[in-house]
Order: structure tokens, then sequence, then C-alpha cells
């Protein structure tokens, strides 16, 4: 039995109250329908400011009435430290996913990044260092590599920041560091790298590439990538960064708490195999795809140009093995997708 699935066994058996920040967002929602498959308790808190209603209602859908009872939600922002107590109360384990995604928005408006990234951080933080809770994870990010060239990318090596959100990411690093060392608060950091999967949005001006791609070739729009396309990442499935939360939730090594890691698959795809990929799972049902080239533009501000991940940290100390390679997640959220897309938005003037 693998340590995954002797925790997913542990879980089954015994039933814990978690928080998950975020939860009406993507990676939150798929770590409340886990956490409720397996009959846990949840209090979920959001604002809404990227998360979606309808991202709850899918959940309640797949997880049934019965599991949907041990859910309870709080619409509120982090910014609020009562609003990070009240969500705190009788809670065990944090999984603290909200804050405001995306380098782009973040160069566009550091503030508001700031204030969600860093204050509501700290203070969710304080609320759970005060509750106290067992444990508190946090989604860090890739992007703490920054400039700093060496590959795959290795916990202890960091490069300066490129982006204001990769400094509140860093930042966070840096409290939950320090909060263990005044006060003994248990945490563990997961840099998570480009994730993908079912519930992440594809409209929006800061939509991720995968969910965006997907939707403009379905709707057969226009795929802009950025630069030469030669550009990579190792895109993470989200089956994955689920079992790396619950892993870290319940470890019991002690040498495993109050570390960072990498959370992805040690595998690099260019942007240009990527567009192949998504483009050749269309084909089936859209056969005019065949003909479908995408649109080459300038480099985007604050982009690493290739990150990938040496994951013998997280698979040594939690036991994490993913469980999906990038063509297996790309195959089931396509079937998500396909679904679930709405048609093309109106543009403004167009008439029917
Ligand atoms: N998706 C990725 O590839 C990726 C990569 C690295 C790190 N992360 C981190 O993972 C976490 C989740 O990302 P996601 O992709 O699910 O994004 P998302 O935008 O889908 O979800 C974030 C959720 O947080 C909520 N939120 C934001 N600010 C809030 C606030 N002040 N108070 C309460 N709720 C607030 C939003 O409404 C949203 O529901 C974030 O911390 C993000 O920085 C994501």
């Amino acid at each position: 039995m693998t340590g995954y699935q002797y925790t997913l066994k542990h879980l089954l058996t015994r039933q814990y109250h978690w928080l998950v920040t975020g939860v009406a967002g993507f990676i939150g929602s798929n770590l409340l329908e886990a956490l409720l498959k397996l009959n846990q308790k949840v209090t979920g808190l959001d604002n809404f400011s990227t998360g979606h209603s309808h991202n709850l209602g899918q959940v309640k859908e797949a997880v049934g009435e019965a599991a949907w009872s041990n859910f309870s939600f709080i619409e509120g922002d982090i910014c609020e430290l009562e609003t990070c107590r009240q969500a705190c109360n009788g809670v065990e384990y944090v999984l603290h996913q909200a804050a405001l995604g995306s380098v782009p928005r973040s160069i566009q408006d550091p503030i508001r990044t700031n204030d969600s990234n860093i204050s509501g951080f700290l203070n969710l933080l304080v609320a759970a260092r005060d509750a106290p809770v067992q444990r508190f994870i946090y989604a860090a990010s890739s992007s703490t590599y920054g400039d700093h060239p060496g590959l795959p990318k290795v916990e202890s090596v960091i490069g300066r920041p490129l982006s204001p959100y990769a400094v509140t990411k860093y930042v966070n690093e840096l409290y939950a560091e320090v909060f263990g060392r005044c006060y003994d608060v248990e945490s563990v950091g997961l840099r998570y790298f480009n994730v993908f999967g079912p519930r992440q949005d594809p409209d929006g001006a800061y939509a991720a590439v995968i969910p965006r791609w997907i939707a403009a070739l379905v709707r057969n729009q226009s795929v802009f990538i950025n630069g030469d396309g030669e550009t990579s990442r190792d895109f993470c499935y989200i089956e994955n960064v689920v079992q790396a939360n619950l892993l870290a939730a319940l470890a019991e090594n002690r040498e495993a708490v109050n570390q960072i890691y990498n959370v992805a698959l040690n595998e690099r795809t260019s942007l240009n195999q990527l567009y192949g990929m998504i483009r050749d799972l269309l084909l089936d049902k859209f056969p005019d795809l065949v003909n479908h080239k995408p649109q080459y533009v300038d480099f985007r501000e604050g982009d690493v140009r290739h990150s990938q991940a040496d994951i013998s940290k997280a698979r040594g100390m939690l036991g994490f093995e993913p469980t999906h390679r990038i063509d297996q997640g790309l195959e089931q959220a396509m079937e998500w997708y396909l679904s679930h897309l709405e048609p093309e938005k109106e543009k403004p003037g167009k008439t029917a």
C-alpha cells in the first residue's frame, strides 16, 4: 500500500474538521470535493473575488446530500481578522488556498494582490495559531524560483522574484517559517507548479493557459502563444495537488513538518507541445481543428522561461507519488470542459 492509499484509508475511518480557504476557486473546490467524499467535516471560506458559487454547486452534485451536510460555508474575506478567527473555530487542519493568483494581475494591481496574499495570509496564520489548529498547509508557488536559471528546481535554491505575485508567495513562506520558530505553529508550504484540471476558470483576462486554450479551440477562436512557444512548464494535474495536501496535513514524521515542498511531476512540456496535445485531444469531436494554427505574440512580462520541479523532497519526506501524468490529466480535464464549457460570450456590439 502506498503512503497515500494509507492516508485515504485512515481518513475513511476518522473524521477531522478542515478549513479550506478559497473553497469556491479551482483548487479549493477540488480539495473540498475530495474531503467530503472521504466523509470529512469541512468549513469553507471565500469572498468570490475570483471563485464562483457554481463551483460549490458542482461539488454538491458530485458528493450528494449526505456528504454535503458535513460542509459549512462562510462568505467572507481573509483580510478581516475576525472572519479568519470565526473560520478557524474548532478546526484541526487548514488548507489555505485563498489568494489572488496570476502574475499579470499582480503587475497590474500589486496593492490588491498584497492585501489578499500577504495581509490576508498573516490574518489566517494568526487565527490558526490562536485557535489553535493542528497544522496549517498553504499554497505556495513555483514563482518563488524567480530568476534562478537552475533546473530542475530544488526547494533550497531560489532566485529574485520576477513579479509582485512572486514576492507575496515568498513572504508567505517566510511568515510560516517564523511562526514555527516563534509560536510553534506547524505548517507545510506546497509550491504548486502550473496546476490544471476541472473547474479551472477558462474565462477572464487572467485565465491560465490550459483552460484558456481549450475554450478557444472549442469555440473556434484564436490561440495566442506568448513568445516562440518553447517556454516550458511542469504542468501538474489537480489530483496530484489534492494528494500533496492530504499527505502534508497528516504526515506523522516530525521532520516533514515546517518545510516547503515542490508539487509537480518533474517533467517539462513546452507551450508548443501543450498546444499540440490539447488540439489532438479535440480532433475527434472537432475535425476542422486539423487546420488550426496558433498565433505567436510577444513574451509576457514577469514570466520565467523554463520551469521543472525536483520532487524528490516531497517523495522522500511525504511519500508523494503523482498518480496522473500530464496526458492523463489533460484527458480527464477535457471531459469536464467538454461537458461544462459555456458557449462563446457575446462581444459588445455583436448582433445575433
Ligand atoms: N493554479 C495554479 O497553477 C497555482 C500555482 C501556484 C500557486 N497557486 C495558488 O493556489 C491557490 C489557489 O489557486 P487557484 O488556481 O485555485 O485560484 P482561484 O482563483 O480559482 O481560487 C482562489 C480562491 O480564493 C478566493 N479568494 C481570493 N482572495 C480572497 C480573500 N481575500 N478572501 C477570501 N477568499 C479569497 C477566490 O474568490 C477564489 O475562490 C492560490 O493561493 C494560488 O496562488 C495556484
